[in-house]
């Protein structure tokens, strides 16, 4: 009954696709949009109530489409309108809505906008970019901001004269947020495709549209908040949809300005202070793995209280940018499916709206290639450009992106143990994990006891417990070094969540004596009650949930 009110984002799981790696409908080695609407149906078994599609509009795929050469239109290796708007037909009819990728900090040095601007200043699309002089000092660009995603984040144009600005790389200008006209144009192509009947989208590094370059403040910059009010009011008011803003730079204290209620702007963020957290301050992701379990708890809390009465959290591990969870957070041995159960019940067992990233929902791991040619990412690449002239080996690289970089993401789903996991029947454009013999779709799903299966009721869960959307947070023993444990509270109900996040059996001290015994509604193992006393003992990577009412 209650859950009617909220809205249907809150309530639902969502369900992260990558298509150049989830299926391969036409043999071409690259996913794409009949190989979506071919999987569907794992998709509603699931439970899941909406997608988010990273992009795929028409691009030249430096960056795998986040540098998009047409905003009106599906790249071809992906389908065409017509496809995609067969995927937001069937996809409703099984309950999900498409959920799509918005990505207008820039757009790619192929567009036709960029095209135009570089050819004169007197052209109005000239505005819809950020361009500097030369320096007067150097004669060089006007200063010296490296792009993510390697060398310098100004590149001369010859025929106007001038610089311009790609924060992450030259295929990637800048568009210029602060000319109305260009603003104009972002907003009427995103209602355009809202009117497709789209489920809202996702907005990439929405953080850096208002940067003020002169002051080289890049993030959260002087204009940004007052350029997504414009944007809601432009294209969200009204409409029932949910939108979410990528922001690296959003933390706690500042998370409300973007999706508190009355702000009107995004419905929630991904924040990536849990993941950064445990990534080398000078190497970055590609640095060891730093994780920290009491500090990964008292990020996640952080956030939780943050957010407790208004605006909404979304909860993730996992996404096309980030490592495989089992290998990062869990175990790839013995204990990857208890492992992979544990993370998945921990976060969606907080408040806010879970994401699961493909591939997620059956334990993949992360990719251990052997070889650079085997790398297809652009940050991936760039990085081993910079890192070589510091002197970092090839093989220290391959290490640190076997770690943590963002190809480990990016292998094919894995569906079967056929030839190419049954992505493609032809040769696909990055390897797949050679583990999918054992681990794909078709051998998880038969398990009863398969990761799949427990994704299946965790979900299940989320829509028969209130609690689970509606529920009060508190941590409890944040400072225990190996379990994340944690107590939800609603009217009468408590829901306490436990995992063990070591391969060792572990004793966790409670605060109080617990004498109720209560209801265990989820383990990973065969639990069947709450031991009562002043400590739990847990298994390897355990997790429950025990209801006390
Ligand atoms: C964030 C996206 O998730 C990532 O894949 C992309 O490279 C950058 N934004 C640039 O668009």
């Amino acid at each position: 009954m209650t859950q009617a009110l909220q809205p249907w984002w809150k309530t639902a799981t969502g369900y992260q696709i990558y298509p150049r790696s989830f299926c391969d409908s036409n043999g071409d080695g690259i996913g794409d949009l009949q190989g979506i609407i071919s999987k569907l149906d794992h998709l509603r078994d699931l439970g899941v109530g909406f997608v988010w599609l990273s992009p795929v509009y028409a691009s030249p795929m430096r960056d795998n489409g986040y540098d998009i050469s047409d905003y009106r239109d599906i790249a071809p290796e992906f389908g065409t309108l017509e496809d995609f708007d067969q995927l937001v037909a069937q996809a409703q009819d099984k309950g999900i809505r498409i959920v799509m990728d918005l990505v207008v900090n820039h757009c790619s040095s192929d567009h036709d906008w960029f095209l135009k601007a570089c050819e004169t200043r007197d052209c109005p699309e000239h505005a819809y970019f950020y361009w500097r002089d030369q320096s007067p000092e150097t004669n060089g660009p006007p200063d010296d901001q490296r792009a993510c995603f390697g060398g310098s984040a100004w590149t001369w144009v010859e025929a106007v004269g001038r610089y311009y600005y790609g924060h992450f790389g030259p295929g990637q200008p800048d568009l210029n947020w602060h000319n109305p006209a260009l603003r104009h144009e972002v907003f009427d192509m995103m209602n355009w495709w809202l009117d497709k009947g789209i489920g809202g989208f996702r907005i990439d590094v929405i953080e850096l549209i208002g940067k003020d370059l002169d002051t080289r403040i890049y993030a959260e910059g002087p204009d940004m908040h007052r350029f997504i009010q414009d944007m809601h009011q432009a294209c969200f008011a009204g409409r029932d949809i949910m939108t979410v803003g990528e922001s690296w730079s959003a933390k706690p204290d500042t998370a409300l300005l973007y999706c508190g209620d009355s702000r009107h702007e995004v419905d929630m963020v991904f924040n990536f202070n849990h993941i950064d957290a445990a990534w080398d301050q000078d190497k970055g992701r590609f640095g060891p793995n730093l994780f920290d379990l009491p500090t990964h708890k008292r990020i996640l809390a952080s956030w939780q209280d943050a957010l407790a009465n208004d605006g909404w959290n979304s909860l993730y591990l996992s996404n096309h940018d980030l490592p495989r969870p089992v290998s990062h957070y869990g175990c790839e041995g013995p204990y990857r499916v208890r492992s992979a159960k544990m993370l998945a019940m921990t976060m969606h067992l907080m408040k806010g709206t879970p994401f699961i990233y493909q591939g997620e929902e059956i334990g993949m791991t992360n990719a251990h290639f052997t070889e650079i040619g085997q790398f297809r990412d652009i940050e991936t690449l760039g990085q081993l450009k910079e890192q070589s002239a510091r002197g970092v080996s090839q093989q220290e690289f391959i290490a640190g992106a076997n770690t943590n970089g963002r190809d480990n993401g990016r292998t094919p789903v894995q569906w079967d143990g056929t030839k190419h996991a049954g992505f493609t029947t032809g040769q696909p454009w990055i390897d797949v994990n050679t583990n999918y013999v054992d681990i794909n779709v078709e051998e998880d799903r038969s398990d009863p006891n398969g990761v799949f299966a427990f994704y299946q009721n965790l979900i299940a869960l989320r829509g028969e417990l209130d609690i689970i959307t509606k529920g009060s947070f508190a941590l409890i023993g944040g400072d225990d070094p190996n379990v994340f444990a944690y107590e939800r509270a609603l009217d009468d109900q408590r829901l306490l969540v436990f995992g063990n996040f070591t391969d060792k059996t572990v004793h966790f001290q409670m605060p109080e004596t617990r004498t109720t015994q209560g209801k265990i509604v989820l383990s990973n193992l065969y639990r069947d009650a709450l031991p009562s006393g002043d400590h739990v003992t847990l298994a390897p990577f355990e997790a429950f949930a025990c209801l006390l009412e």
